[in-house]
C-alpha cells in the first residue's frame, strides 16, 4: 500500500486546477511509493476554495495560506498563485519543513530567486518548478536524442511562444483575472510567462546560455488598472525577442509575444546539429520532427515520429492507453508529479529544483537588462 503525501494547496486558478487534476490521475497509472493525499486547498475566498475543494475531493479548506503551511497534516505544498507571492510562501513552507512545488518563474527576480533557493537548501527540503514542458513525451524524447549524441555538434537553438490574448486596448490590467499585465505581480511580462518555459526546455536540452541581447516592446502603454479604475503605465514586456550564445557554441535565437494575431498558445521549438535536427510544436505535442542526414539520399527526409509507442521505447507512454493513441497538455503534470513522487521516496532531487529555476531566472533577468542597456549582457 502506498504511503500517503498530504498535499496543501495554495490557488485555485489555471495552475490550481491543472496540478489537482495531476494528483488524482498520479497514481491510478503510476506504480509509487507514494500517493497524493488532497488534504487542503486555500485561496482568499472561502465560497470559491470550497467549490472547488468539494470539486476536485480536497478535505479541507484555508483562506490563509500561513495556516495551511503551518498545518502539522501537511506534507508538501503546491504553490499555484501570482508570481509575486511565490517567494514569501516558499520560504515559509521551508521554515515549517515541507515539501515545495512551486509554479514557475520561480520568482519576480534573481534577487528572490536566491533567498528561495538558500531557504530550500538549508532546510533540507524536497523542491521542484513546474516546468512541465519538460514532461511533454515527445520534448523528453528530443533529450534522449540529444544526449544520444544523434544531432551531433550543435548549431541552432530556436523557440517561439506566441499568443494574441493582449491586442485590445481597452483590456485592463491588474487584479485576480489579469495580474499577468501588472508587473507588480507579475514581475515581467512575456519573459517570465512564456520565455521562461522556452529558456528552461533550451537550458535541459542544450545546456547553458551565457550571453544574450534583446529587444523588448510594450505595445500598449497605459491600461486601466482593474483594482484602482486609474489609467496606468504597462510596465511589462507585451513582445521580447532575443538571441543568445549558448556554453556549447551554439546559437540561440527566442521569440514571444501576446501580439501574434492568430496564435493563442505556439509553443515550438528546432535544433540543427551537425548530423541530424529536430522540431517540435505544442500544437501538435505528441509529434517529434526529426531529419537524420545519415538516411540513405533517396529517401533523405523530415520524419514525423508520433511518440505514443508502448513497448517502453518512449518516454511515459507505457503508463497510457495502446500504442497510437496519444495524450495531451495536462498529462505533462501528471508525468512531472510522478517523478516527483519517486525522487521523494528516494530523498533524491528532481529536476528542475529551484536551483534550476534560478539558471533560467537569471536568463530572463538578463534579457530584460539588455533590452534595458540595449547591449549584450552576461548570463
Ligand atoms: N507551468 C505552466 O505552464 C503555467 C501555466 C500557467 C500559469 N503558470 C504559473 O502559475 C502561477 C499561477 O498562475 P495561474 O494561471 O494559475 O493564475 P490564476 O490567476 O488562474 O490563479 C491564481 C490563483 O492564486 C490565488 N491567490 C492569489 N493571491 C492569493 C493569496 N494571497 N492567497 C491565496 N491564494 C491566492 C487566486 O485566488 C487564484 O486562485 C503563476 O506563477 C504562473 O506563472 C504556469
Amino acid at each position: 500500500m502506498a504511503k500517503p503525501l498530504n498535499i496543501g494547496m495554495i490557488g485555485y486558478g489555471f495552475m490550481g486546477r491543472a496540478h489537482s487534476n495531476a494528483y488524482c490521475k498520479v497514481s491510478n497509472f503510476f506504480d509509487l511509493e507514494y500517493e497524493p493525499v488532497l488534504k487542503a486547498a486555500c485561496a482568499r475566498n472561502e465560497e470559491n476554495i470550497k467549490a472547488f475543494a468539494d470539486n476536485w475531493g480536497y478535505e479541507s479548506v484555508e483562506t490563509d495560506w500561513r495556516k495551511l503551511v503551518a498545518r502539522d497534516d501537511i506534507d508538501a505544498v503546491d504553490i499555484c498563485v501570482p508570481n509575486n507571492l511565490h517567494k514569501e510562501m516558499a520560504i515559509e513552507c521551508a521554515k515549517q519543513g515541507k515539501a515545495i512545488l512551486c509554479e514557475k518563474p520561480i520568482a519576480m527576480d534573481v534577487a528572490e530567486g536566491e533567498e528561495m533557493c538558500k531557504a530550500v537548501e538549508d532546510a533540507g527540503v524536497a523542491n521542484m518548478v513546474w516546468y512541465n514542458y519538460r514532461r511533454v513525451p515527445a520534448v523528453t524524447m528530443a533529450k534522449q536524442l540529444i544526449d544520444e549524441g544523434r544531432l551531433g555538434r550543435i548549431f541552432h537553438y530556436r523557440a517561439n511562444f506566441l499568443q494574441d490574448w493582449t491586442i485590445a486596448d481597452d483590456l485592463p490590467q491588474g487584479g485576480a483575472a489579469l495580474w499577468r499585465l501588472d508587473a507588480a505581480a507579475a514581475g515581467s511580462g512575456v519573459t517570465g510567462d512564456l520565455l521562461a518555459h522556452c529558456i528552461d526546455t533550451a537550458i535541459w536540452l542544450n545546456g547553458g546560455i551565457s550571453d544574450v541581447t534583446a529587444m523588448t516592446e510594450t505595445f500598449i502603454k497605459e491600461r486601466t488598472h482593474s483594482l484602482t479604475g486609474k489609467k496606468q503605465p504597462v510596465l511589462i514586456d507585451d513582445a521580447c525577442t532575443f538571441m543568445c550564445h549558448f556554453e556549447n557554441g551554439s546559437l540561440g535565437l527566442f521569440e514571444s509575444t501576446r501580439y501574434a494575431r492568430g496564435h493563442k498558445a505556439l509553443y515550438t521549438l528546432e535544433i540543427n546539429g551537425e548530423n541530424a535536427s529536430i522540431k517540435w510544436d505544442l500544437h501538435d505535442l505528441h509529434r517529434l520532427e526529426y531529419f537524420d542526414h545519415s538516411d540513405e539520399g533517396k529517401m533523405r527526409g523530415w520524419r514525423s515520429i508520433h511518440v505514443t509507442d508502448h513497448g517502453g521505447e518512449h518516454p511515459y507512454m507505457d503508463k497510457w492507453w495502446v500504442p497510437g493513441l496519444q495524450i495531451g497538455y495536462e498529462h505533462s503534470f501528471v508525468h512531472q508529479v510522478a517523478d516527483f513522487l519517486a525522487g521523494y521516496a528516494q530523498g533524491e532531487a528532481v529536476s528542475p529544483t529551484f536551483r534550476d529555476a534560478l539558471e533560467t531566472q537569471r536568463v530572463c533577468d538578463a534579457v530584460l537588462q539588455s533590452a534595458e542597456s540595449k547591449q549584450w549582457e552576461n548570463v
